[in-house]
């Protein structure tokens, strides 16, 4: 497949940065990245590169999905949670020292001015593995998910229910504004996305066919939704938060009656995970107890039904970061083959 959209050089920091066809590009770039792994061809694209993962917050899927895709593709990978960046050395420094060893940058951790101060310093390609604010490597492995299983992404409707002010929600408006989504942020108006980034997606969707809208209604919020996707209650740095938090979101769990609210018999349940969906993962017993529940954001049988696409979309994670390495650090370009 010819495309005529070149991302050499550039850094990931957030969808904001993106056009739609960019983003596009890279779901199709990594449709064809996943067939080649499927059918177990080894690639050479990042032979040659070395990239750092840097680390402030913990993190399974996406820092086994950068090493894989990394590996898949004949990088060197180096993982540093360790690092003295922020204790004896500065963002600006840290960034020289590390954009003079490697090719590319990843950072996870708290504040989205670090991963934007990696970007400007270091001269390297950098992706945003998650900050506070944007979690933008996540939003291509749910569409991609989403593409894969309605086999489109304009006109789908996409209602995000829980903490609406969070990375992952900030992240999932933006792409959905962007590719002529109908997106929904469900919650308690205390927890809805700042003001600033919302009203610029309400208006930036309008060019685009799709919609952003806000709701507190757990019923009506939710209704047509080909899509219902949550996340945890608390994200990482807020845990302090954890019983303030049950208490404003428990009427958002995810659940049978809120499946059914949908309407929709097609509706399908995405979460980036970790999910605390059953005991395994319960935080407080004493907590659930109080507010008498089992679960969550999600409830067990919700998480564990047919409906729920979130394994694949984990496994979207590895496929999506390494179209988004290859494409931003490669020099032979997959998709122009
Ligand atoms: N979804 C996601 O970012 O998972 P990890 O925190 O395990 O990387
Ligand atoms: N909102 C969550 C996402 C985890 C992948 C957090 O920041 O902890």
């Amino acid at each position: 497949m010819k495309h005529q959209i070149n991302l050499k050089g550039k850094s990931f920091l957030t969808l904001l940065d993106y056009t739609p066809e960019e983003i596009i590009y890279l779901l199709d770039y990594t449709q064809a990245l996943k067939k080649k792994k499927k059918a177990g061809i080894k690639g050479r694209l990042l032979e040659g590169k070395n990239i750092v993962l840097l680390f402030e917050k913990t993190s399974t899927r996406t820092r086994c999905a950068f090493e894989v895709a990394g590996y898949d593709e004949g990088a060197q990978i180096t993982f540093l949670s360790n690092s003295q960046m922020g204790k004896k050395e500065s963002i600006e420094d840290t960034a020289k020292v590390l954009g003079r060893f490697y090719d590319g940058i990843e950072f996870r951790g708290f504040q989205q001015k670090t991963v934007e101060a990696l970007a400007e310093y270091s001269g390297v390609p950098v992706f945003n593995g998650l900050t506070d604010q944007y979690h933008p490597t996540q939003i291509l492995a749910d569409f991609l998910t989403i593409r894969e299983n309605f086999g489109k992404l304009q006109g789908l409707r996409l209602a995000y229910v829980g903490d609406a002010r969070n990375n992952v929600c900030n992240s999932l408006m933006i792409g959905c504004a962007k590719l002529g989504m109908h997106f929904v942020a469900v919650g308690p108006r205390s927890l809805w996305p700042e003001e600033d980034l919302h009203s610029k997606m309400v208006d930036l969707a309008k060019t685009t066919g799709g919609s952003i809208v806000l709701s507190d209604d757990p019923t009506t919020g939710v209704q047509g939704a080909d899509i219902l996707y949550t996340d945890v209650w608390v994200s990482m740095g807020e845990e302090d938060q954890m019983e303030e938090r049950i208490r404003l979101l428990h009427p958002y769990q995810v659940n049978r009656a809120m499946v059914e609210a949908t309407g929709n018999p097609e509706v399908i349940f995405l979460h980036c995970l970790p999910a605390f969906h059953d005991t395994h993962t319960a935080v407080s017993q004493e907590v659930y107890e109080k507010y008498g529940l089992k679960e969550m954001e999600v409830s067990d049988d919700v998480f564990r039904s047919e409906k729920s696409k979130v394994f694949d979309e984990a496994e979207n994670r590895m496929h999506t970061i390494k179209a988004v390495m290859c494409a931003l650090l490669a020099d032979n370009d997959e998709m122009s083959k």
